[in-house]
């Protein structure tokens, strides 16, 4: 629980930049870096940008897997999450636009789609898994776009999007109708794979999903508690975002460290 949006930035970026370095130690030469979109980890990826400037970290020779993709956007669409994060991921922490990896949403027909979500997950595993896995929540508590009642073991698959999932994204197009219905999202088994995981979030809409996230029952009624499952999974919030936690004040002292 930090005080403001700077420092949970600065926070989470510490537990990525502490992943790649892990990873290069274990004598990965390639990193796998897990990436989200949405509004919560833009100020983690501007923290890392200033780390790259700085020399701290170089992802000349890392790889970004999506958590996630639209389906049935036009080529090169702004919104579409692999124009999104070559513009606010590649550019800025100089991640070569070939070693991003998106689902692919342009199938024409559940076949394609299933197919190109099956390759997916074999260029994860080809990849050698993800070594830092970073995840927003969804005011519903999805993850990526596993949407509540999704299989706590699932892969990378097509799902349709929730009517409050598309009202909460209608932001970023047109207008509602403008929203896609359904998207290729990694399953919550693939991100369980990775090996560590960071979840940012902050403002008072995320209360109740984090809460229930954190300290509701292990449930695909709110996918994200999938999160108590994993051996190093990290959340970072900001005070808005952290009310409904029962137990902060244990979380607060066992942050603070030794
Ligand atoms: C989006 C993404 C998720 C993201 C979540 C929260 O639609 N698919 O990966 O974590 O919803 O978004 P935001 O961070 O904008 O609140």
């Amino acid at each position: 629980m930090l005080p403001t949006a700077q420092e949970v930035a600065e926070r989470a970026a510490r537990v990525v930049i502490e992943g790649v370095r892990a990873a290069l130690a274990s004598g990965r030469t390639e990193p796998v870096i897990g990436l989200a979109t949405g509004s919560s980890p833009v100020g983690l990826y501007t923290v890392l940008a200033g780390a790259v400037e700085a020399g701290e970290v170089d992802f000349g020779r890392a790889r970004g897997f999506a958590l996630d993709e639209y389906v049935g956007l036009p080529p090169r669409h702004p919104e579409s999450y692999r124009e999104v994060l070559l513009r606010e991921v590649c550019g800025p922490l100089g991640l070569p636009p070939e070693r991003l990896h998106v689902p692919d949403g342009s199938g024409d027909s559940e076949e394609a789609l299933a197919a190109g979500a099956a390759d997916y997950e074999r260029r994860i595993a080809e990849a050698g898994g993800v070594d830092v896995q970073i995840l927003g929540i969804g005011a519903n508590g999805h993850l990526g776009f596993n949407e509540p009642g999704s299989a706590l073991t699932s892969r990378t698959r097509v799902k349709r999007l929730s009517e409050r999932t598309r009202g909460d994204n209608a932001r970023f197009f047109d207008s509602l109708d403008a929203v896609p219905t359904h998207c290729v999202t990694q399953g919550l088994g693939t991100v369980l794979d990775a090996r560590r995981l960071v979840l940012v979030a902050s403002g008072a809409g995320k209360a109740a999903a984090v809460a229930a996230a954190v300290e509701g029952p292990l449930s695909a009624s709110c996918p994200a508690s999938v999160l108590q499952w994993h051996a190093d999974a990290v959340v970072v919030l900001d005070e808005a975002a952290a009310v409904g936690l029962a137990n902060r004040d244990y979380y607060d002292a066992s942050a603070a460290g030794l």
